[in-house]
């Protein structure tokens, strides 16, 4: 049975249509809702993010992305043995938005289902594929974050609609004799469901309650930042590591003060930090397999380096993965 699994390939996609802050704002103004650019950049960093069109679904910016990362690891799709994939924003109520990508990328038989754990959701898929693989269950998984949540905003709510945007991520993990990933680190606690949720599901052909995202913003901040920090304590001291020896964090992007209050926690440099929430918002289960691919591509991230995952979101759900890429 291999000891690790490691990632072989990333890659990411995200859909044409970019709308600056200054765009939304227009936007927002012609329906009463009053925002600022500034107001955006100083409390969290956000400069831009891209939406998709009507008609494109989380399977098809899936899609592009998990070619991507098929690409970057040199395989094709016939070898894929596994598919996870994270969203909130599924393409239907069923079947998973994992079967459709299987179904897109010409191949059959592999498992394939989704994993629902918001903006964690790709720290909780990556440490289940690591599971099944080290268990010698799978060889090659597709692990992939996929959102469009400007379908579920609401925007006469200038909290959260300012926030977040569309755009998928997608990694290739192997069995591998070398590490890989060292250690995960996953927690859930339901009794904060209702500061970040969707609460709304269909009933009798209609929808029941409100279908679009409600979010208790300091409240959600307030939790994040310890949470981190924790989480981020544990996953080192799970694999018998040191802060020190992190030489890259790649965090979920939601806010750039949450993203480097992390930081400073661990004594990293902001350089150190992978950032990509400036043009892209916040995207959810997309958004640490984004920045990742962003690092990789951009030449920051090296083979052989130690990388720090970290994610916090609706549920409430946190977690970690520590692993060498
Ligand atoms: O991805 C899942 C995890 N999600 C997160 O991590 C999000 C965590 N939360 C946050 O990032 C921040 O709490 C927000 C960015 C959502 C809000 O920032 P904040 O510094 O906590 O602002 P606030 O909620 O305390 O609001 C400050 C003021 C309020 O006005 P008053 O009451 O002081 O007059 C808000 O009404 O800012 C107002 N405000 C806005 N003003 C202009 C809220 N949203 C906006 C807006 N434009 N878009």
């Amino acid at each position: 049975m291999p000891l690790y699994s490691r990632i072989t390939g990333t890659g990411s996609y995200l859909p044409p249509r970019f709308v600056t802050n200054q765009q939304l704002v227009e936007q927002l103004a012609a329906r009463g809702v009053e925002t600022s650019d500034e107001w955006i950049v100083e409390r969290t960093g956000i400069r831009a993010r891209h939406f998709a069109d009507e008609g494109t679904f989380s399977s098809d910016l899936a899609v592009e992305a998990a070619r991507k990362a098929l690409e970057a690891a040199g395989a094709s799709a016939d070898e894929v043995d596994l598919i996870i994939v994270a969203t909130s924003t599924p393409d239907m109520v069923f079947p998973s938005t994992a079967s459709i990508v299987q179904h897109k990328l010409g191949i059959a038989g592999c498992p394939a289902f989704d994993v629902q754990a918001v903006c964690t959701g790709f720290i909780y898929a990556l440490t289940v594929a690591d599971a099944m693989i080290r268990s010698g269950t799978a060889r090659k998984a597709l692990v992939i974050g996929t959102e469009i949540f400007s379908r579920i905003l609401d925007f006469d709510d200038r909290t959260t609609c300012v926030l977040f945007g569309d755009g998928a991520g997608a990694i290739l993990l192997e069995a591998s004799e070398q590490p890989g990933i060292l250690a995960t680190d996953l927690h859930a606690d339901g009794s904060y469901r209702e500061i970040l949720h969707v609460p709304g599901h269909v009933s009798g052909g209609e929808i029941s309650g409100s279908p679009l995202l409600q979010m208790d913003g300091q409240a959600v901040f307030k939790l994040a930042v310890g949470l981190l920090e924790k989480t981020a304590t544990a996953v080192l001291a799970k694999a018998g590591m040191e802060k020190e020896q992190v030489d890259w964090l790649v965090p979920h992007q939601a806010n750039i003060r949450i993203m480097m209050s992390t930081a400073r926690k661990l004594r990293l440099p902001a350089d150190k930090v992978i950032v990509t929430l400036e043009e892209q918002g916040n995207t959810s289960a997309a958004s640490i397999p984004l920045a990742l691919d962003a690092g990789v591509r951009s030449g920051q991230i090296q083979p052989g380096q130690t990388l720090l995952l970290e994610g916090v979101g609706g549920g409430f759900t946190w977690g970690s993965v520590l692993l060498k890429y």
